[in-house]
């Protein structure tokens, strides 16, 4: 501590405070003209008090507002470093990280368990700096184009003249976006609402770059399996627990780890050689597509375990900034076009919500130093001198901070001409879909079938004719098993299946 800040124990105060560190003598009553008032505009400490509360909240997320998050350890246990040079992978090493769950839609005060996606972003303080992998409890998304994601979330977010949720609008764009149907698919099955953070999986869901020491790159998914095995609700469950708790989620996570009953996930990768990418059927870096296990199995890595609460919410969960932008040497982005957009939407969501610094939070700050140029704006509480006044640019002939060539990745090859090329060309919408669906047993499907009949009350009947006609093409049971929900004649045409095939969806 320099001398101009005295040392504690030469400060006699201990009592409450102002924030300027004057004592507070009375912090019940406001200062006033006589017994009756009226106040005085010279009672500082009440002005301080209701100005402070004025501005306690922050913007909400734009998306995923409600979240709920604690602090672990990545431990890794197996040797990924043929792959990876990233001194996070090597074996042994345990490295300390934050992650926070969330919904996408809801609001801050929406309730805990409702049907949505799940965001699973986790944030590694590498001795490298921090790795941000900003996932969600699916693999895959609703979209393969950045472009469509504004659009996409205000079909999620309230109408704007009923300031209600709008089911017209969800299949509205779902119908006529077919990329949607496979997240469709898995948001409406019975993953769609886990009974709390730790029953789920999580993924990073886009693809990623690895380098190796030799700088060859390799392309990789990521996947989180939880060990607490899946766990889900009905629609008339959840209901039941929305009725009782709409913070179901914060009292589970909150009070596991506060009871030492730690939730763990196995930590494992998908690695596709860089070539390979020209090879496969499906574009790899298309979001709405996995890699099938059987043609990239996956490698197991090491355990993720969430053992610590935040002292403070607000401080800690709310105020994290986690952003795919934050990448460390030997993990690397990929052509995914929405990961591409991810990259500038988030810092730059910070920058608006946290404030300019929002990285030298203690939540968001590396545990390593950090050495940069960018000294001024709100929120420069922080020391990143180089030790001379002179150093605030780059290039500089006073010893400052630059580059580090080894670092460099190989260089990616890109070819083709500079267009808006139609996403939807040469996608198939419907075979991984259909994979899926043929997984789920007539139980799973009944219930698949009839939590999308409800998702659809109220939507008109051409957007719902619409909406049938691409599950249609991804299975005729499909199609007809939702007909048969909404209580609508099945079409015979595409029917190859009897009856027992299309089972009776649950009531
Ligand atoms: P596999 O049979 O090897 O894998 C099926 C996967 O589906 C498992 O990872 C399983 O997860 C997961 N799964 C089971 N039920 C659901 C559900 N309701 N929602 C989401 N995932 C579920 O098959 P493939 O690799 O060939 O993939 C077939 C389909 O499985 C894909 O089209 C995709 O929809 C889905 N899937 C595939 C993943 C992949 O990376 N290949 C990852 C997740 C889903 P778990 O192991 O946790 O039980
Ligand atoms: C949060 C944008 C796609 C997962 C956010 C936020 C923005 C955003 C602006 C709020 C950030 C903040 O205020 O801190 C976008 C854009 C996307 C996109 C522009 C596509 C172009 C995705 C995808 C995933 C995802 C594909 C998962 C695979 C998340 C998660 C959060 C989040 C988990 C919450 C992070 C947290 O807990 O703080 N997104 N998003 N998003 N997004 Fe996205």
């Amino acid at each position: 501590m320099s001398a101009d800040n005295p040392q504690p124990s030469q400060c006699p105060v201990t009592g409450l405070t102002t924030t300027a560190g004057a004592p507070v003598s009375d912090n019940q009553n406001s200062l006033t003209a006589g017994a009756r008032g009226p106040v005085l505009l010279q009672d500082y400490q009440l002005l301080e008090k209701l100005a402070h509360q004025n501005r306690e909240r922050i913007p909400e997320r734009v998306v995923h507002a409600k979240g709920w998050g604690a602090y672990g350890t990545l431990t890794i246990t197996h040797d990924i470093t043929p792959y990876t040079r990233a001194k996070v992978f090597e074996v042994g090493k345990q490295t300390p990280m934050l992650l926070r769950f969330s919904t996408v839609a809801g609001e801050q005060g929406a309730a805990d368990a409702e049907r949505d996606v799940r965001g699973f972003a986790m944030k590694f303080y590498t001795e490298e700096g921090n790795w941000d992998l900003v996932g969600n409890n699916t693999p895959v998304f609703f979209i393969r184009d950045p472009y469509k994601f504004p659009d996409f979330i205000r079909t999620q977010k309230r109408h704007p003249r009923t300031n209600l949720r709008s089911p017209t609008a969800m299949w509205d764009f779902w119908s006529l976006s077919p990329e949607s149907l496979h997240q469709v698919t898995i948001l409406m099955s019975d993953r769609g609402i886990p009974v709390d953070p730790t029953h789920m999986n999580g993924y990073g869901s886009h693809t990623y770059s690895f380098i190796n020491a030799a700088n060859e790159r390799f392309w990789v998914k990521f996947h989180f399996k939880t060990q607490q095995g899946h766990k889900h609700y009905t629609n008339a469950e959840s209901a039941d627990v929305i009725a009782q708790s709409r913070e179901s989620y914060q009292e589970a996570l909150f009070g596991k780890v506060e009871r030492g009953a730690f939730p763990r996930w196995d930590v494992q990768v998908q690695i596709m050689p860089e070539e390979d990418a020209d090879k496969t059927s499906y574009n790899p870096f298309d979001l709405t597509k996995v890699w099938p296990h059987d043609e990239y199995p996956v490698i197991p890595v090491g355990v993720l375990e969430l053992n610590r609460n935040a002292d403070n919410y607000f401080a800690e969960i709310e105020q994290a900034a986690f952003s795919p932008s934050n990448i460390v040497p030997g993990i690397g982005f990929s052509p995914d076009k929405v990961l591409q957009g991810r990259i500038f939407a988030y810092a730059d969501a910070h920058r608006h919500r946290l404030g300019t610094h929002y990285e030298a939070l203690p939540v968001n700050a590396p545990k390593c130093p950090v050495h940069h140029y960018h000294k001024d704006g709100a929120m420069r509480f922080f020391k990143n001198d180089t030790g001379n006044p002179d150093v605030y640019y780059e290039p500089n002939s006073f010893g400052g901070p630059v580059q580090t060539e080894t670092y460099a990745e190989p260089p990616l090859k890109i070819s083709g001409d500079a267009d808006r090329y139609n996403h939807r060309d040469g996608n198939d919408d419907y075979v991984q879909p259909r994979a899926l669906f043929n997984l789920f047993d007539a139980d799973q499907k009944a219930r698949l079938f009839g939590n999308i009949a409800a998702a659809m009350d109220g939507v008109p009947d051409f957007i719902i004719e619409r909406a049938l006609g691409h599950f249609d093409k991804i299975h005729p049971d499909y199609g007809n098993g939702i007909r048969a929900a909404l209580k609508r004649p099945v079409k015979n045409d595409t029917v190859t299946v009897g009856p027992d095939a299309v089972p009776t969806p649950a009531q």
